[in-house]
This record gives structure tokens, sequence and C-alpha cells, in this order.
């Protein structure tokens, strides 16, 4: 479907689903399966084995290293610890690999250019590279000093304003809705001769906390506003939410991992009164329409790899592709200058910017970044920070291992014990981490479980140490401070350790 050059960008993902599914009940919902389907009772069994959580914190687990399966990379750790591929890959694979990583990394110019194969950058745009973003395969940052500010960005969205609007929502034929001017994210950049949008702008409060023992540390508390807005105001009800860009590795074992699995631990009404509830996300699958259990982003909004990807490449860089096919990108009809600005296709080539195979490229890499190993999983100290991660309740939402499908797609994320230490689910984090903007099942005071594995090499890849979906976490202890919400029983219990105490359960992280 190719998208007419002047609608707003939701309109023609809208139009296509609605067309695709006329019969869809309002509010429908999906059958997944409740049980593993890919299983023999046998190995049924033994997954609920491998999976059970411990309760001996003395020695290491069985495979507790190889924490991303056999695809876990073990090169000698330094800055490049989250750019391996997937250990268990074929050679023919790993060279589809590499194609990819040059497209992940390959920097996309405007057009008119002279090298075509390149061009149809923007018109806005966020970053020219997905790389750009995800530095060294890792995460991005707030900005910083003077230091750019490409690797995060504003989503800007609305809820329903009506009726029609919540059908449209309850039938997740759209997420939210996007600013009428500036669409769906605030793009701070431009080709030359066009106005970027304006410029995202954070201050910080200064919130001092005082721990159990007396300690006091100070968190930093962010308030985001845009400046020099370029094409007049934003709609009143558009909400800003910051977004940092997280690191790539261990994707496609999270995409391998069973619905039924994910699904076990939703507790949407909190039935079992812990207080912690976890919902599923549900999301359309971009190509199929069909509605599937989203993983991906910060809100879980997407179901695939390939669907975050394709969503990237037209949202972030402006680069259309077969499955967002919108040449100009997040242009509105508002931005009509935008518009008018020429496109990056080639017919020779294909009818997108991105024709095939470059999102299958840069997917099938995204797909196959490997978890490095765990250094020292058996260390006392590391084993004592661990018993007090799952006393204190972490593990509640941070769940610490799965065994993936055995008909995964790809043979190399088939039937591998992982430990991801995330349920995947969107749990209610309180006011002080809440955004305000609704993405498709997600409120504003939602976010999905974070993965911990690698979060232990952050500062090794990317020298910094800033944490959770918008940076404002400055350490590990921050980061675990800012949790309130369903969180806030295990925050307190983190917050009342003594300091020893809260030195081990960081030892534990920073060995993931
Ligand atoms: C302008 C910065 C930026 C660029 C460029 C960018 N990303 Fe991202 N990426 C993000 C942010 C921010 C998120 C989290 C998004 C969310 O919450 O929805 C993300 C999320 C992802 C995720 C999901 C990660 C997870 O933990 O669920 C994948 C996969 C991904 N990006 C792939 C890509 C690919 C492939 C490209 C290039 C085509 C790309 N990204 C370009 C910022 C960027
Ligand atoms: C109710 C569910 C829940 C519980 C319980 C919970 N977390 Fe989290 N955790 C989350 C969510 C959701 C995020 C992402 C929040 C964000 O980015 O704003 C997160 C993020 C994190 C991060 C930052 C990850 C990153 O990549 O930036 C760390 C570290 C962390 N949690 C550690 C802990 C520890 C330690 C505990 C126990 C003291 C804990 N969490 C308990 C849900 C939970």
């Amino acid at each position: 479907m190719r998208a007419p050059k002047h609608t707003i960008f939701f309109l023609p993902v809208l139009s296509g689903a609605l067309l695709l599914t006329p019969l869809m009940a309002i509010g429908e919902s999906p059958s997944f399966p409740t049980e593993r389907t890919d299983l023999s009772p046998k190995d049924k069994k033994r997954v609920v084995g491998v999976t059970r959580p411990t309760q001996n914190f003395s020695k290491a687990e069985n495979f507790e290293t190889m924490q991303g399966g056999s695809a876990t990379s073990k090169a000698i750790v330094n800055g490049d610890a989250f750019s391996h591929f997937s250990a268990n890959i074929t050679f023919a694979e790993e060279e589809t690999f590499k194609l990819g990583n040059a497209l992940f990394r390959k920097l996309w110019v405007s057009s008119p250019s002279s090298t075509q194969a390149s061009d149809g950058l923007g018109p806005l745009f966020n970053a020219r590279a997905c790389q750009s973003c995800h530095l060294k395969d890792g995460r991005g940052h707030p900005p910083e000093g003077t230091a750019d500010d490409t690797s995060m960005f504003l989503r800007l969205a609305r809820d329903a304003r009506d009726a029609k609007e919540q059908q449209i929502l309850a039938r997740h034929e759209a997420l939210n809705f996007p600013d009428v001017t500036y669409g769906k994210q605030l793009q701070e950049l431009a080709v030359p001769g066009l106005a970027s949008e304006g410029t995202m702008k954070i201050a910080y409060e200064d919130v001092p906390v005082t721990l159990g023992d007396g300690e006091v540390v100070s968190l930093r508390r962010p308030t985001y506003s845009v400046e020099g807005l370029k094409y007049g105001p934003l709609e009143p009800d558009v909400t800003l939410s910051p977004r940092v860009a997280p690191p790539m590795i261990g994707m496609g074992m999270i995409q391998a991992i069973h619905e039924a699995d994910i699904l076990a631990k939703a507790d949407p009404d909190d039935a079992d009164g812990d207080g912690i509830s976890g919902k599923a996300s549900l999301v359309r699958d971009h190509r199929t329409r069909e509605l599937k259990l989203g993983r991906f982003g910060y809100k879980a909004e997407n179901a695939t790899i390939r669907d975050q990807s394709a969503s990237a490449f037209v949202g972030d860089m402006g680069i259309s592709n077969p499955d967002a096919p919108f040449n100009q990108g997040d242009c509105t009809s508002s931005q009509q200058a935008c518009l008018d600005r020429p496109t990056g296709v080639q017919e020779r080539l294909g009818a997108t910017e991105a024709p095939d195979p470059v999102l299958e490229l840069v997917t099938f890499y995204s797909e196959n970044l490997a978890v490095p190993a765990r250094r020292d999983p058996g260390d006392p100290k590391v084993l004592k920070g661990k018993e007090l991660f799952y006393q204190s309740g972490c593990v509640s939402c941070h769940t610490p291992k799965f065994v993936t499908r055995r008909d995964a797609e790809n043979k190399a994320h088939a039937f591998q014990l992982v430990w991801p230490y995330s349920d995947f689910l969107l749990h209610d984090m309180g006011e002080g981490l809440a955004d305000g903007q609704r993405v498709g099942v997600a409120d504003g005071r939602e976010w999905r479980t974070q993965p911990l594995w690698g979060i232990g090499l952050t500062e090794t890849v990317n020298e910094h140490t800033f944490f959770l979906h918008d940076g404002r976490a400055r350490n590990l202890t921050e980061a675990i401070l800012w949790h309130e919400g369903e969180a806030q029983a295990a925050r307190d219990a983190f917050a009342s350790l003594d300091r020893d105490d809260r030195i081990a359960l960081i030892a534990f992280l920073e060995s993931l």
C-alpha cells in the first residue's frame, strides 16, 4: 500500500487496518494459548523445573553464566561487548548479520544526492543512523552539557477525545493519536533548507531521599518542554514522552519467549493481592493486523522486532520501507514545506527509500546481537546480592528466566534457557516516573519491566550509567529509588537495607 503524500502518519495505518479487519468486534480479545503448545509433556516438566526461582544462594545456578542461552557471547569484555553476533548462528547467518550491521550503522543522507542508494533521510528526522541512538548497540543518554542529544527524543501523543476515537483504541487500531501538526515525535533535525520542529529542553530538580541507614541520596527529577516550536503550538492535550534508546542485546530471545509464559504472570486485577498486577500489552502486527502480545519498546508497543525497526526507519530517520511506506516520514499535512521535499525513492531499486531486503537485514541483525556472558555469578558478594534481589521482591517483575519456544523461527533462538530478568508486562510505576502518555493498553503511569541482562556493562560499552526510560537515574541506586507504584514495597525493601547489603545488591546487578 502506498500512502498518499499528504496524509498524516497514522491515518494510512488506520485506514489499512479498517480495510483488512472490517469484521473485528469492538474490544475483541485474542485467544492466546494459556499452555505451551510447543512442548511435549516431558519437556514441559523440565521447563517448569529449570525456570523455577532458585532458593539456593550458596552457589551459581547451572548455566547461569550463559544468560543468553547458547547464543551468549563469551568474547573478552570491552567496549564492543554488545556488538557480537549470537554465538550459535550458522556461518551463512553470520554473513547476513554483517550486512545488517552495515545497514544499522549506515548514515542516511538527504535526497537528491550522488549516493542514491543512501538517500531519503527525513525530511524531518532525529538521527541519521540506527547506531546514532543505539550507541555501540547499547543505550543512548540524555543530552549532557554541550554533547548532542540525538540518542533521546520526545514522543508526542494524546488520548481519545470522543467515543469514536475510544472505539479505535478499543479495537487496537491505533495506540494513541499524534499531534495534528508535529506528528508522533518531535524531530529536532531536518534536511537543509527545512525548519526542524524544535528542541527538547530538560530541567532537573534535586530531590533528596534519606535511606534507612541515614545515608542521603539525591535524585534528579526532570521536567520536559519544547523550545522554539517552528510550526506553531502543540495541541493542548498532547503529552511529551521522553525516550532514551535502549540497548539492543538479546532481542531475538525475547521474541522467542512463548506467549503462555508471559501471560501466566499477568494479573491485571491483582487477584493474588501482592500489590503487583502486571498487564499484557496487546498490539497489532503491522503487516498482518493480527492482535499480538506487545513486547518491544518502553511501553511494549511492538509485537515484533521487524515492526519496531520499520517504525524506527520511518519515525526516527524518515526512511520509508515496505512496512511503513511513508516517504515523508513523520511530516503531517500541516507541514507543507516538508511534504514538498523530494523523496529518496529510486524506482529501479523499489517503491520505498529502504526497499527489500534492507528491513529484513536490519531486523536479522537486531534479532541476533548476543547477550554477553555473566562475569562472576559465583562470587560470594554477588550471590548475597542475588539473594537480596529475590528477598526484596524484585523478581516479582524482573522474572529471572525463561525457556524459549521450541518452534522459534530461527533455530538459534529455539529452546534456550535465557535470563532476561523481565516479565515483559506493563506495571504502574507511580507518579514519579509517569509520562501521562497512553500507548495502547499502557496508561500514563505504566511501563514495561526493563530487562536487566547486560546492565552491568553499560559503563564499559557506553561510558555512562544513565538508567530508566529517560536516563534520569545517574546510577543503579537512583534507578531503584525511582521505583514507586506497584514497585513501592520492593523499593522500600531496598532503601531499608544497610549499606553493605545495598552494595551487594548493586554488585549482583553489575554482574548481569
Ligand atoms: C532517534 C533515536 C533512535 C534511532 C535512530 C533508532 N532508535 Fe531504536 N529505539 C529508540 C528508542 C527511544 C527506543 C524505545 C522506543 C519505545 O519506547 O517505543 C528504541 C527501541 C528499539 C528497539 C526495541 C528495544 C527494546 O528494548 O524493546 C529496537 C529493536 C530498535 N529500537 C531498533 C532500531 C533500528 C533497527 C533502528 C534503525 C532502523 C533504530 N532502532 C533507530 C531510539 C532510536
Ligand atoms: C512492579 C514491577 C517492578 C518491581 C517490583 C521492580 N522493578 Fe525494576 N523496573 C520495573 C520497570 C517497569 C522498569 C522500567 C522503568 C522505567 O524505565 O521508567 C524497571 C527498571 C529497573 C532498572 C533500570 C533498568 C534500565 O535499563 O534502565 C533497574 C536497575 C531495576 N529496575 C532494578 C530493580 C530492583 C533492584 C528491584 C527490587 C528492589 C526492582 N527493580 C523491582 C519494574 C519493576
